[in-house]
Formats: C-alpha cells, sequence, structure tokens
C-alpha cells in the first residue's frame, strides 16, 4: 500500500543551505519526522533520511540506479566513473577487475609507509604545536597514501587540494564553472604527467597497462577514468573524517582521554566518527520505472537522496545518536562507506590511514585545544572544515 509522500514547502529550510548545511543535524532529525520519502520540490529530489531506508535504496541497485550519475547534477561534461557510475553486468566487471587490488593482504603492503607517514605527520604537528589541522594532519595523510596506492606524484599538495575538492563540489547544486575547469585540469595532468613514469608495481600502471591484476578493463578511457576514480575519491573524503575527528574529539575531551587510555578501542573509534560525521553526506541514485520506498511512490526518472549523514544519526539504528561513544558496538554498522554492491572500494586504506593517525597521535598529544575560529567548508556533499586551528598539547613524554 502506498500512502501520500511528504513534500517540503518554500518556507522549509533547505538542507543545501544556510544553518541547515553549517549545522545539519537538527535538521537531518526534522527531516526523518516528515516521513521515509521527503520530495524538495525547490531542488526535485526525493529525500531519504532514515537508516533502515538509506539501506534499502543502496541494495535495491536494480530499482534505483547509479548508472545515470550518482551525484546531485553533473556539467562538467567529462567522461563517466566505470565503477561508480554503472550498474550490473558492467559494474559487476570493473568491479572484480579492482577488486584483488583492495584485498586485505595487498592494502597490508602499504602499511610501513603509512605508518611512517602518521609519525612524521605528528613530528611536525608537535614541533609546530599550532598548527591548521586540516592543512598539518588531515591533509597530508591521504596525500601520501594515495601517492602510495596509485604512484601518481601531483605537483603540489594545494594543488592536489583544490582538485579533490572541485571532483566533489563540479557536481553539487550551484556548482561553480571554476569547479568543473579544475576537475577538467586534474584529467588533464592525469593523462599528460600523471601517468607518465608510473612504478611498475603501483596501482596506476596495473590499472593503465595490465587492465587489473586479472585484466578485464577495456582499454582507453575505461582504464584512465577508473584510475582517475581511484585517485581522487580518496582523498577529500578520508581528509575530512580525519578534520572532523579532530574536531570531534576537541568538543568530547573525555573521549579523546579514553582513546589515550584505551588505544584498543581505536578501530571501533574510527568506526564511531565515521558515523558520528560521515564524510559524505549524501548519494544520489535515479530511477527509471515508477517504484515504492517503505510505502511511498517515488515516480520513475526521479532522483533519489540516500542520506549517509542523517543514517549515522537516526536514533532507530543508533541509540542516543549525538553522543559521540567510542565503546558503541553497533557503529560499525554505518552507511559512512556505503551499502551492497558499491560499497567503498578503499575503505581497507582509509581505515588504516585514520587508525595509524590516531594510534600516533593518543600516544603523543594529551589534547586538542582551539586556536581559533575553524571554517566549515561549503560543499553540499563533503562534511568537512577548510580550516580548523588547534593547539596541541604534548604528553609529558612528548615534549623535546
Ligand atoms: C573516509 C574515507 C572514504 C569515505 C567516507 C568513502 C565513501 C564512499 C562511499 C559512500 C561510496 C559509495 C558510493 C555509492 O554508493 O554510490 C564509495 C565508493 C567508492 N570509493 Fe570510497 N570513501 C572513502 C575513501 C576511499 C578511498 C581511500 C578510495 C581509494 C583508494 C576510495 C575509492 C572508492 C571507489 C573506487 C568507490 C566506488 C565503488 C563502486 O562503485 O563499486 N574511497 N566511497
Amino acid at each position: 500500500m502506498t500512502t501520500t509522500a511528504s513534500s517540503l514547502r518554500p518556507t522549509d529550510p533547505d538542507l543545501y543551505a544556510g544553518p541547515a548545511l553549517l549545522d545539519p543535524y537538527p535538521h537531518y532529525s526534522w527531516l526523518r519526522e516528515q516521513g521515509p520519502a521527503v520530495f524538495h520540490p525547490a531542488r526535485g529530489v526525493w529525500l531519504v533520511p532514515g537508516y533502515a531506508e538509506a539501506v534499502r535504496v543502496l541494495r535495491s541497485h536494480g530499482e534505483f540506479v547509479s548508472g545515470d550519475g550518482v551525484a546531485y547534477a553533473d556539467a562538467t561534461g567529462r567522461e563517466r566513473y566505470p565503477l561508480l557510475e554503472s550498474d550490473p553486468p558492467i559494474h559487476t566487471r570493473i568491479r572484480r577487475a579492482m577488486q584483488p587490488s583492495f584485498a586485505k593482504g595487498k592494502i597490508e603492503q602499504l602499511r610501513g609507509g603509512v605508518e611512517a607517514a602518521a609519525v612524521a605527520i605528528a613530528d611536525e604537528a608537535l614541533t609546530l604545536g599550532e598548527i591548521d589541522a586540516v592543512k598539518v594532519i588531515a591533509q597530508p595523510m591521504p596525500d601520501r597514501a594515495i601517492e602510495l596506492l596509485t604512484g601518481l606524484t601531483p605537483p603540489s599538495a594545494e594543488t592536489l587540494v583544490a582538485w579533490s575538492d572541485a571532483t566533489v563540489r563540479a557536481q553539487e547544486p550551484e556548482a561553480s564553472p571554476q569547479h568543473a575547469a579544475r576537475l577538467h585540469e586534474a584529467l588533464n595532468w592525469l593523462v599528460s604527467d600523471g601517468v607518465a613514469g608510473l612504478p611498475e608495481a603501483s596501482l596506476g600502471h596495473v590499472i593503465l597497462q595490465l587492465g587489473g591484476e586479472r585484466g578485464g578493463l577495456e582499454e582507453g578511457t575505461e582504464r584512465l577514468m577508473t584510475l582517475a576514480s581511484i585517485w581522487l575519491a580518496g582523498i577529500d573524503s578520508t581528509g575530512a573524517l580525519l578534520g572532523n575527528a579532530i574536531d570531534a574529539f576537541i568538543e568530547h575531551p573525555d573521549q579523546w582521554e579514553l582513546l589515550r587510555r584505551r588505544p584498543d578501542l581505536i578501530p571501533n573509534a574510527v568506526e564511531e566518527l565515521l558515523r558520528y560525521e560521515a564524510p559524505f553526506r549524501i548519494f544520489y541514485r535515479r530511477t527509471r520505472a515508477e517504484t515504492e520506498l517503505a510505502g511511498v511512490r517515488i515516480p520513475a526518472g526521479a532522483t533519489v537522496g540516500a542520506m549517509l549523514g542523517s543514517a549515522g544519526r537516526d536514533p532507530r539504528q543508533f541509540p542516543d545518536p549525538d553522543r559521540l561513544d567510542l565503546t558503541r558496538d553497533n557503529a560499525r554498522t554505518h552507511l559512512a562507506f556505503g551499502a551492497s554492491i558499491h560499497l567503498c572500494l578503499g575503505q581497507p586504506l582509509a581505515r588504516m590511514e585514520v587508525t595509524s593517525m590516531l594510534t600516533e597521535l593518543t600516544r603523543r598529544v594529551q589534547r586538542f585545544e582551539r586556536a581559533g575560529e575553524p571554517v566549515r567548508s561549503p560543499s553540499k556533499t563533503m562534511r568537512k572544515f577548510d580550516s580548523l586551528p588547534v593547539r596541541v598539547v604534548p604528553t609529558e613524554g612528548a615534549r623535546g
């Protein structure tokens, strides 16, 4: 049986602007009460804010497809990302080709390099004492990890930040031509300079020359865009998670203290931080035929947003959801990495990066204190900081 869909009124807050964008959680809570799928007429999207319903959208990949795009809109004119923006059987073939490179044992080979990066980053943070945690901690870790994985060495850290930010923001509401231009700049660099001289053992080489470890990727655009998406998907997302994590520990010093005493909680802490502030606020799907979601009729040709950030705060799944609780026993059921066939391919690497960083920081940092006003990014897709001024207070043993 279907019910009448709830629809937002022009006077309702818009999740893509103003206070609902900057502090989205009270808005998400209100939205979850409006219904399982809420139509946003001004934006032309169906919002799915609840956990169970977002899972249903992600799992029902035959009804809610990825092949017509997973962003709000895309006016960049780029080629499609072969994994993210495809459906079976194409998606199955490409995922099979890429999966062996992300198997546990394979990613383990990067551990030495990732842990060395964590030590160097913590050294720098403690030496400086007062830092922008985005620039000194959150961004350098994924920059290094993705370089280790792909073999690609970007022109500079600043350029890479701008490119990875533009990758996401070029597909948002009110995207600017500058974002699209930046994305094209990144793709052009990849083709002209990036792929030249890739080390033989690198993933970049394996994708471009062999089409994956066991082959399977078509030559040309498919290989290049697979590499592009892996390269660009893993930077801003992991950086957002690390920045959000440091801010969360400033707001919840008891949880930092707990983690310092109980480093065995670090793996669960990573999951709880992903639940608490999902880096990707939302991913979209499209319907090709009329369908039904939790009793609501959704027409053909609809854009449907699975709200990952809201799902993480749904009290039906996570009791007392606005509390950061590193011991939460179902934290790992969060949707920050998506679910089902498009579940994040890079999650073992993202987890390794954040685990290594927290391991190093809990050993050497007594607490983080605010050293200025943080600045949230205006991104409508990524929940992250543009800058996060922080004083890093060392533990007794870590003082010089
Ligand atoms: C904290 C960091 C990260 C977060 C929160 C994240 C989140 C996500 C999410 C939500 C999806 C599913 C999208 C959908 O259902 O449409 C996804 C897919 C994907 N991610 Fe990640 N990601 C992260 C890090 C990475 C890294 C480090 C890499 C690569 C090294 C990566 C590569 C990919 C790829 C290739 C896909 C597409 C998978 C497919 O469609 O089968 N991600 N990610």
